[in-house]
């Protein structure tokens, strides 16, 4: 899908994966609680998703808490918790409204039960929803998420169900917890920090790549727009010369 941006050509990636990163030092350079530049934070993912929503995008995943951010002092943890929980009962409404399907990925488990019940609820609720696709990564780490597909395919061989040979990279993805989705082809990362930070190794491997000094809570619509312009500079070769990739292979 293309659409225009003051005269740029903004192409639209089918599946957009965001480290939302820079709440902290947001609030730290107002000289506040970090916990409200997480506030500020989860403004900024509504007005993301919807813009995402907007612009026709079909899947959309936000890393928004990962299997290290247990190791955070106990009171930020346990408010990135509730404000996770009131933004999902919160924005229950936005989700049907925008048809928005509701997925996670991540060691849910870990998660406070509260928090559990309402993704599972909105989850439940949102499950025939058909415009995009929204997938929160909570507790989430690719090392581990890959160590489990390794598990859980060394368990069907040993029982017999499935032959080694058949264990290709499309059968291995279909191990991961991003099972069924299409691979990202574009990450962006807020905040100037430039590294993956363990989010979605394996799904990444094509993927282009776009960092920005933006913090997070600053990321706007405009910024997206941007970051989807340059996004349409980038000529994707998936390994191939210039010439043979004179076709759009990502539309
Ligand atoms: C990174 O900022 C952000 C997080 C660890 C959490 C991200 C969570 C949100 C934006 C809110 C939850 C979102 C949803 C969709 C419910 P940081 O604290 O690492 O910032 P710093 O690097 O400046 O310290």
């Amino acid at each position: 899908m293309h659409f225009e941006n003051g005269g740029a050509e903004m192409r639209i990636p089918r599946h957009l994966a965001i480290i939302m990163d820079g709440n902290g030092r947001w609030a730290e350079q107002r000289g506040l609680p970090r916990i409200l530049g997480h506030h500020h934070g989860v403004e900024t993912a509504k007005v993301i998703i919807e813009e995402s929503r907007r612009l026709g995008l079909s899947y959309l995943t936000l890393y928004a808490f990962s299997s290290e951010n247990w190791g955070r002092p106990e009171e930020e943890v346990d408010s990135l918790m509730s404000l996770l929980n009131t933004f999902l009962e919160r924005e229950l409404e936005t989700l049907l409204t925008h048809r928005i399907r509701l997925n996670v990925i991540g060691a849910i488990h870990r998660l406070p039960e509260a928090v559990q019940h309402t993704l599972i609820g909105t989850m439940e609720r949102t499950a025939n929803n058909r415009d995009m696709v929204l997938t929160l990564a909570l507790s989430y780490g690719a090392r581990d998420e890959i160590l489990g597909a390794v598990k859980a395919i060394a368990g069907e061989v040993a029982v017999g169900r499935l032959g080694l040979d058949a264990v290709d990279e499309e059968c291995f993805s279909g191990f991961l917890q991003t099972a069924g989705m299409p691979d990202p082809d574009f990450l962006i990362r807020t905040s100037g920090e430039i590294r993956i930070s363990n989010f979605l190794l394996w799904q990444l491997a094509y993927a282009e790549i776009y960092f920005t000094p933006v913090l997070w809570p600053d990321f706007s619509p405009t910024h997206l727009h941007e970051a989807f312009t340059e996004f349409s500079r980038r000529q994707r070769r998936y390994g191939l010369t210039a010439d043979q990739c004179q076709d759009d292979v990502t539309d």
